[in-house]
């Protein structure tokens, strides 16, 4: 039990890491949670108008999940993987370091994914990316795509996880409240407009 303790400290740490503000700062677009929705998630910095700082800081956002999973995996088992995984997403999402004003995990949600049960984690990508393309709203993409990981995951073989994907499937819901009412008032931004 102790090692699993070890392994949520762990897993909050690397998810707790804010690529998008660090990013942004360190290409000089300003202070991230002053821009568009105000969210420290790749969408957000797309908002800038870098997109070399937005796809970083989604590879970065999604790599840290990723990493948590599989450091936990490889020294320690799936039930660490487990609470790695979940633990890394809690850390993006409150974070200590911005006062637990963290993100909405869409990123880490999948790099989580990917690692943890890939076939899962290419369906949610391949899901996002299909709803992205055709109403380019990336809220709207994030919520079928985690709605459905947990479904994804029952039909590729993955019961294992199905608890695991429908908690954070549950949270990115909870973290898209505002999201959720812009889309249904049609004041939601689309993917690269500004604000
Ligand atoms: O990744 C978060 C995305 O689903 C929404 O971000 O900035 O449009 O609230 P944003």
């Amino acid at each position: 039990a102790t090692l699993l303790i070890l392994w949520a400290i762990l897993g909050y740490l690397l998810g707790s890491v804010p690529f998008g503000v660090l990013l942004s700062r360190a290409f000089g677009l300003g202070d991230l949670r002053k821009v568009g929705s105000g969210n420290i998630g790749a969408t957000n910095v797309l908002r800038t108008g870098n997109k070399r700082a937005a796809a970083l800081t989604l590879l970065l956002d999604g790599g840290k999940g990723a990493v948590a999973v599989l450091l936990a995996r490889w020294l320690a088992g799936p039930d660490a993987a487990q609470i790695a995984a979940v633990a890394s997403f809690l850390g993006h999402c409150f974070p200590v370091w911005l006062g637990f004003r963290g993100g909405k995990g869409v990123a880490t949600f999948i790099g989580i994914m990917l690692a943890v049960a890939w076939p899962v984690g290419l369906l949610t990508c391949v899901t996002w990316l299909a709803v992205a393309a055709a109403f380019r709203f990336s809220s709207l993409a994030a919520l079928v795509a985690a709605g459905l990981a947990p479904t994804w995951a029952l039909l590729v073989g993955h019961a294992d996880i199905f608890v695991m994907a429908l908690l954070l499937a549950v949270l990115v819901y909870i973290r898209h409240a505002a999201n959720i009412a812009r889309l249904r008032a049609g004041t939601e931004t689309r993917i690269g407009q500004k604000s």
